[in-house]
């Protein structure tokens, strides 16, 4: 079935204070968005906020998983029984490190929606080379999304400039989740990839990650309801 604009939107709590969160989700919950815990938030609230947030809304779990397989995939189960809506692990972390976190939700009757992340939206060409992967970030989001199909996940965060060469590249079911998502007049911050939410939903991606541009503003309701409008392209 298709899914609503509003379904499309996730919110990223971004505070270290879990009261501002929660405040936040229950202004938002009745727009039916979904909502993001970082880790500021998880260093602050904990599993117990997670579990408690889960109750009141689609919850994904941002902790970016990176480790040997054995310790993601355990990370991925406890996650997972926190009965979030969505989580993430590395695609960098390799073929057996995904396999064994897409493993690792075989036993979950409604197991979450498993992402995996490429190249952080905040990276450019330049500094992805500095880390010793030269060439262009394009081609290894392209890399990064046909390995992390291949290992059963359901898809990748990428920036929205990638939208299209995963689409491309992966099976047609495969999401994209997008952060770097900026109103033309709005300042990119510390992200580099950036795009319009108009623009992700015309280049057909799926969820759309917006922190700043709505939990720093002086009315976060107007701020969501504004990306929900531009959303709406016909
Ligand atoms: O404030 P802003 O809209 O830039 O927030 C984007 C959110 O998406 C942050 O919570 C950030 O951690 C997350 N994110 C990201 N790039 C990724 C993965 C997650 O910006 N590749």
């Amino acid at each position: 079935m298709k899914k609503s604009l509003s379904e499309r939107l996730i919110i990223a709590l971004d505070y270290s204070d879990p009261g501002q969160a929660k405040q936040l989700v229950n202004q938002l919950a009745p727009l039916g968005v979904g909502f993001k815990v970082g880790l500021e938030l998880f260093m602050a609230g904990g599993p117990a906020l997670v579990r408690d947030l889960s109750t009141r809304c689609r919850l994904f779990l941002d902790l970016k998983f990176h480790d040997i397989p054995n310790t993601v995939a355990a990370a991925v189960r406890s996650a997972a029984s926190l009965n979030v809506w969505m989580l993430n692990v590395h695609a960098g972390g390799g073929r057996k490190m995904l396999s064994a976190a897409r493993e690792a939700l075989e036993g979950f009757d409604q197991r979450p929606i498993l992402i995996g992340v490429t190249v952080l939206t905040s990276m450019d060409d330049q500094e992805m080379t500095e880390t010793g992967c030269p060439g262009l970030i394009i081609d290894r989001v392209r890399q990064l999304a046909v390995l992390t199909s291949e290992c059963g996940l359901d898809g990748v965060v990428c920036s929205p400039l990638e939208i299209d060469e995963v689409k491309q590249s992966a099976p047609a079911n495969f999401i994209t989740v997008t952060p770097g998502i900026r109103a033309p007049d709005e300042a990119a911050q510390d992200q580099s990839r950036i795009a319009t939410p108009a623009k992700v939903i015309r280049a057909g991606g799926d969820y759309l990650v917006v922190g700043r541009p709505v939990t720093k503003a002086a009315d976060p309701y107007l701020a969501a309801g504004r990306i929900l409008a531009d959303m709406e392209i016909d």
